[in-house]
C-alpha cells in the first residue's frame, strides 16, 4: 500500500484543498479507504485525522470497507416501494446472506439500497454495476443473482 500511496502523493503538493481528489485517487487504487491510508493522507495534507475521517464518512462515494466485485443497487424509491421493493430486498438478503451495506463473504457482491434511479416505469428495479434489471419479482431477482457474472468473460482461459 505504501508504494501505491506514494505514487499518488507524487502528483500532489500536499495542500489541504487536495484532500478530496487524493481520497478519490486512493479509493480508485485500493478499492476503498483503509484507515491506515486515511492516516497517511492526513499527514500528507497536514490535516487532523479526524477531519479526513469526517470527510470520508460524509460523502457517500467514499467507502471505508472493502467492496465486492459487483455492486447491487436496489431502488427503494416510491414507485419501486409500491411495487414490492421490500420483498426483493428480503430475497436479496436471504440469497446473499448479507444486510444492506454489506459485502458477501466471497467478495462477489456489495448490496446497497438507493433512492429513485429514474427507471420507475420498470419498477421494481435493481442495478448490478452498469446493468439494469426491471419488473423484478423475488424469484427473478434470485435467478439474476445466481447467474450474474457466471458467463465466461472474454472466451477461454
Ligand atoms: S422509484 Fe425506483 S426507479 Fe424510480
Amino acid at each position: 500500500m505504501e508504494e501505491q500511496l506514494n505514487a499518488i502523493f507524487a502528483s500532489y503538493k500536499g495542500e489541504k484543498s487536495e484532500l478530496i481528489p487524493i481520497l478519490q485517487d486512493v479509493q480508485e487504487e485500493l478499492g476503498y479507504l483503509p484507515e491506515d491510508a486515511m492516516r497517511q493522507v492526513a499527514r500528507f495534507v497536514r490535516l487532523p485525522e479526524s477531519k479526513v475521517f469526517g470527510v470520508a464518512t460524509f460523502y457517500a462515494r467514499f467507502h471505508l470497507q472493502p467492496r465486492g466485485k459487483h455492486t447491487i443497487r436496489l431502488c427503494c424509491g416510491t414507485a419501486c416501494h409500491v411495487r414490492g421493493a421490500k420483498r426483493i430486498s428480503d430475497k436479496v438478503k436471504e440469497v446473499l446472506q448479507v444486510d444492506v451495506g454489506q459485502t458477501t463473504k466471497d467478495m462477489k457482491y456489495t448490496f446497497e439500497e438507493v433512492a429513485c434511479i429514474g427507471a420507475c416505469g420498470l419498477a421494481p428495479v435493481m442495478t448490478i454495476d452498469e446493468k439494469t434489471f426491471g419488473k423484478l419479482s423475488p424469484d427473478k431477482a434470485k435467478d439474476i443473482l445466481e447467474s450474474f457474472g457466471e458467463e465466461p468473460e472474454g472466451g477461454q482461459e
